[in-house]
């Protein structure tokens, strides 16, 4: 049994990994300040003696005692990410600085949430660990883009310097129960739209791909990357190499949905990747880990979240 500490743990996947934290034995304790996250999230955790949960802003030092920290704080989607870009910086930059300053003084193993946006609008495809990226420094993604690779910088700084024991995970499009409904990104959109039965809003010709993993798959791949030996950092790729079109995303949202909203097309945003796949030799080689789940069982189970949502 460990004391395990997760930024962002009332946030989608932050919670998930609550879940799986405690359902293992463990002592959680989940620090938050509900920007994106919410208490609803991890409300059927509140009864439970081994979890904890503190209002907290990892942009603030905070001193606790725990033997693993996971750091997944900061806002994920656009809408979010963008709407205060100098907080989002802060909670990557700041953030990292104060955790791995804790997990200095603690000597406590730390994870990063690091994200598929470090590799920018990449010009190789799909993208090994190895790829060091094409990113704007100065475009509205860039506080969220450039917060997530100075975040990175920091870790293997820590770990160079200061022999911190850290562990880097790059995660691609991950969706499931859990997401915010409100948060712009493409399964959360296309499935809360049919389920209303507005139009799907498609942006750019729906040609652009993306790969998506479900969220059971991501935490076990969290799991499997705080069990590896020390000194094996990463950064290691997690998502699912299954490609899709958004087109062809919307089309199985809308035949689980059983919607007859309209497809309409909108202008690409800035500095929208065309493409993003993983390259996941990595994770399958050091972690023996591969997603699972596929794309119609996972859209059910979420669709299913959604529903229940909705109507509440
Ligand atoms: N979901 C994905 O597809 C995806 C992809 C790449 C990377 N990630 C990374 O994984 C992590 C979790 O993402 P998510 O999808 O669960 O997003 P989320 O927005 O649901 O979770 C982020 C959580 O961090 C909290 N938070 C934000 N700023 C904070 C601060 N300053 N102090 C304390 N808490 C703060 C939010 O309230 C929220 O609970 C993030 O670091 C994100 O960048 C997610």
């Amino acid at each position: 049994m460990q004391r395990i500490m997760i930024t962002g743990g009332a946030g989608f996947l932050g919670s998930h990994l609550c879940d799986s934290l405690l359902k293992d034995g463990h002592d959680v304790l989940c620090i938050d300040n509900f920007f994106t996250g919410s208490k609803v999230n991890v409300s059927h955790l509140l009864t439970n003696p081994s979890f904890e949960l503190m209002r907290h802003d990892v942009t603030f030092p905070l001193h606790v005692e725990v033997d693993q920290i996971y750091n997944l704080a900061c806002p994920a989607s656009p809408v979010h990410y963008q709407h205060d870009p100098v907080q989002t910086t802060k909670t990557s930059v700041h953030g990292a600085i104060n955790m791995l300053g804790l997990a200095k003084r603690l000597k406590a193993r730390i994870f990063q949430a690091s994200t598929s946006e470090v590799y920018g609008d990449p010009e190789i495809h799909p993208q090994p660990e190895s790829y060091w990226g094409r990113v704007n420094p100065i475009g509205p993604r860039s506080c969220y883009d450039e917060g997530k690779r100075c975040a990175e910088t920091l870790f293997f700084d820590y770990h160079r310097q200061h022999d911190l024991d850290i562990k880097v995970v790059r995660i691609f499009n991950t969706y499931g129960p859990r997401m915010h409904p409100n948060d712009g990104r493409v399964v959360s959109n296309f499935i809360v739209q049919a389920l209303k039965g507005q139009d799907i809003t498609i942006y750019g010709n729906g040609q652009q791909t993306r790969s998506f993993c479900y969220v059971d798959d991501m935490v076990e791949g969290f799991l499997r990357m705080m069990g590896t030996e020390r000194g094996f950092t990463g950064p290691v790729n997690l998502g699912n190499p299954g490609e899709f079109t958004m087109l062809e995303l919307a089309e199985k949202v809308l035949s689980l949905v059983g919607s007859k909203s309209k497809l309409v097309f909108m202008p690409l945003p800035v500095d929208d990747p065309k493409q993003r796949q993983p390259d996941i030799t990595l994770a399958k080689e050091k972690l023996d880990w591969t997603p699972k789940v596929n794309l119609e069982d996972g859209l059910k189970e979420t669709v299913y979240y959604f529903r229940n949502l909705l109507s509440a």
